[in-house]
C-alpha cells in the first residue's frame, strides 16, 4: 500500500501546549502508596519518595500532574492530609471502597512535584463539599501569610505558598456513580460560583469545569452546553474524559477509536463556539482532556473485586499491563491531541504510576516502564512546538466504529522554534506495509536526525517485572530523502514511527 503526506512550514494548526503531555495521580490503588511513596523502599529518599519512579517520571519530561482524584476527590477532605502525620485520620474512601491513611497530602505532593519537575493541577471536592472548603483549600495553598489557613501551612513547615495556578472544579460530576453527582444545571451554577470566588482571590488563576465523563453518557453533549451556559465567562477550560479498550479483540476497530476521540473534541469545540456566540463573548474556553488512556484488560475483574473487598489499604487496583497494540493506539491518541492543539491545551494520561499507568512498581521491588510509556515520552520530548497541518492521502478501511479510517495516522510539529520537524506516524494495518512519502515544503537541506520505531510481530507482547524490555523503541532504518524534497520509506504493518528531521 502507498500513502502520501504533505507538510508545509507555513501551514500550521496552533502552538502545542506542552501540558497536553500531562498526567494524573489519584489516591487509589497503589498509585500514591507504594507507587510514588514507599518509605523503607531501597530507593526511597528521606521523605519516602521512590527515586526509581521519580527517575522514570522525570524522563517523561512531565509538564503537569493532576491530583488527588478522580472519583476519590468527590468525598475527600483535604485537611485530613495536612499537619503532623501521626495525627492524620484514617478514612474510608467511598469511591474505591478502600482505607485512606492520609500519609500523603497536598504538602507532600508539592514536594514530590518539585522533585518530578512538574506543575501541580489540583482538583477540589465539589461532590460531598462546596465553595467554602474549596476556598479554604485555595487559601491554604496559595496565600502567602497572615491568615488562618496560610499561617497553618507555615506551621506545617511550608512557609512559601504552593502557588497552584490551575484548579479543577470537581471531578466527573455528570456521573451517577460520583459521590455528590449533580444535574448539569446544579453543577454549572456551582462551578461558576466557585470559579468566580477563586478569581476574586487571584484573577490570574485558571479553572477547569467538568465536562462529560465520556461521550457515551446520556447527558452528553447537553451537559457541556448547560454547564458552559452558566459558567462560560468564569471558567477557562472544560474537562473531558475518555477511556478506550479492545474488548472485541479486533485490532483495526480498536485503532479506529482514535476517530472517536477526534469527533468528541470537534463536537465539544462546536459547543464552546455555540455558547461563545450565544453570549457574544470574547473569551475562548479551551479543552482540558484530563483523563484519557486504555482501560479494559482487567476492568470487569477489578469492578468485582472492589464490590467484594473489605476496605483494604492501598490494594493493587486497575494495574493494567499494556501491550504493543496499546502502545500503537496510544501513539494515535497523542496524534489526535497534536492535530487538535488549537482546542486541547491540557491532556492528562490517566494515570501515572500503577493505576492504568505507564509506570509499574513492585512493592519492595523494582519499577519498570510499560509499552505506552514510550510514545508518551517521545511526544512529550519532541511534540512541543507548532503543530503542522498535515495533508495525507492513502488507503482507508471501514469498521464498526468508523468508516474511511486511514491506515496512515500522522501528525507533525515544528520543534525547537522551527529548527526541526518531529513526525509521529502509525501504520494501522495489521498485515501490510505502507510505502510512505512525506513531501516537505518550505524546508531546506533537511536531514533525518532520528528515526525511532516501535513494532513487532506480536501485538500482545508486554513488559513485565521479569522481562522489562520486551517492547521498547528501536532505531529505525530505510528512510531516504528524495530529490523532490520528500522523506520516504516503508512503514511495516502495525508500527509506530518517530522521525526527527532537521
Ligand atoms: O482514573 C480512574 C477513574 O476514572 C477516575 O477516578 C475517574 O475520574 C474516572 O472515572
Amino acid at each position: 500500500m502507498k500513502a502520501a503526506a504533505v507538510i508545509n512550514k507555513d501551514f500550521t494548526v496552533s502552538n502545542v501546549d506542552k501540558r497536553v503531555f500531562g498526567s494524573f495521580l489519584e489516591h487509589m490503588g497503589r498509585a500514591v502508596y507504594t507507587g510514588i511513596y514507599e518509605p523503607g523502599h531501597r530507593t526511597a529518599d528521606k521523605n519516602g519518595f521512590r527515586q526509581d519512579v521519580l527517575e522514570y517520571v522525570r524522563d517523561l519530561d512531565m509538564p503537569i500532574v493532576r491530583y488527588p482524584g478522580g472519583n476519590f476527590v468527590s468525598a475527600y477532605r483535604w485537611e485530613d492530609g495536612i499537619g503532623p502525620r501521626d495525627e492524620r485520620p484514617v478514612r474510608l474512601d467511598l469511591a474505591w471502597r478502600t482505607r485512606e491513611t492520609n500519609q500523603v497530602g497536598v504538602n507532600e505532593f508539592s514536594d514530590w512535584a518539585k522533585l518530578a519537575k512538574t506543575e501541580m493541577m489540583l482538583a477540589m471536592n465539589l461532590g460531598s463539599r462546596g465553595l467554602d472548603d474549596a476556598r479554604n483549600f485555595l487559601e491554604y495553598c496559595n496565600h502567602p501569610s497572615g491568615t488562618y489557613w496560610s499561617d497553618l501551612r507555615a506551621k506545617h513547615g511550608y512557609k512559601d505558598p504552593h502557588n497552584v495556578r490551575i484548579w479543577c472544579l470537581g471531578n466527573e460530576l455528570d456521573g451517577p456513580w460520583q459521590v455528590g453527582h449533580k444535574s448539569a444545571a446544579e453543577y454549572g451554577h456551582l462551578a461558576n460560583e466557585v470559579s468566580k470566588a477563586f478569581k476574586y482571590f487571584d484573577k490570574t488563576l485558571e479553572t477547569v469545569a467538568c465536562g462529560s465523563s465520556n461521550d457515551k453518557m446520556k447527558s452528553y453533549p447537553e451537559w457541556e452546553a448547560t454547564v458552559l451556559d452558566q459558567a462560560y465567562e468564569s471558567v477557562d477550560y472544560i474537562s473531558l474524559h475518555k477511556y478506550f479498550g479492545n474488548e472485541k479483540q479486533d485490532t483495526l476497530n480498536y485503532f479506529a477509536k482514535a476517530m472517536d476521540l477526534d469527533r468528541y473534541i470537534v463536537t465539544v469545540g462546536g459547543i464552546i463556539d455555540y455558547i461563545k456566540a450565544k453570549k457574544r463573548s470574547k473569551r475562548d474556553v479551551k479543552i482540558c482532556f484530563d483523563e484519557w488512556n486504555v482501560w479494559y484488560h482487567d476492568r470487569k475483574e477489578d469492578g468485582e473485586r472492589i464490590a467484594s473487598w473489605n476496605w483494604p489499604e492501598a490494594p493493587a487496583l486497575l494495574e493494567e499491563v499494556y501491550n504493543l497494540e496499546d502502545a500503537l493506539f496510544v501513539a494515535s491518541l497523542l496524534n489526535v491531541f497534536i492535530r487538535r492543539s488549537d482546542r486541547v491545551k491540557i491532556a492528562c494520561m490517566a494515570q501515572l504510576v500503577n493505576v492504568i499507568a505507564p509506570i509499574l512498581t513492585r512493592t519492595d521491588g523494582p519499577a519498570w516502564r510499560q509499552t505506552i510509556y514510550y510514545p508518551l515520552q517521545l511526544a512529550s520530548k519532541y511534540g512541543r512546538g507548532t503543530a503542522l497541518n498535515v495533508s495525507a492521502s492513502g488507503p482507508t478501511y471501514d469498521c464498526e466504529v468508523a468508516q474511511d479510517v486511514p491506515y496512515l495516522d500522522i501528525s507533525a510539529v515544528l520543534h525547537e522554534g522551527g529548527k526541526s520537524i518531529a513526525v509521529f506516524a502509525v501504520n494501522r494495518s495489521v498485515d501490510q506495509s505502507l510505502d510512505l512519502s512525506v513531501a516537505l515544503q518550505g524546508f531546506k537541506n533537511v536531514k533525518v536526525e532520528k528515526h525511532t520505531v516501535m513494532a513487532g510481530e506480536d501485538l500482545r507482547a508486554r513488559n513485565t517485572v521479569d522481562a522489562q524490555h520486551t517492547v521498547v523503541p528501536k532505531e529505525g532504518s530505510g528512510l531516504v530523502l528524495t530529490d523532490e524534497g520528500a522523506v520516504a520509506g516503508k512503514l511495516p504493518p502495525k508500527s509506530y514511527h518517530f522521525i526527527l528531521l532537521s
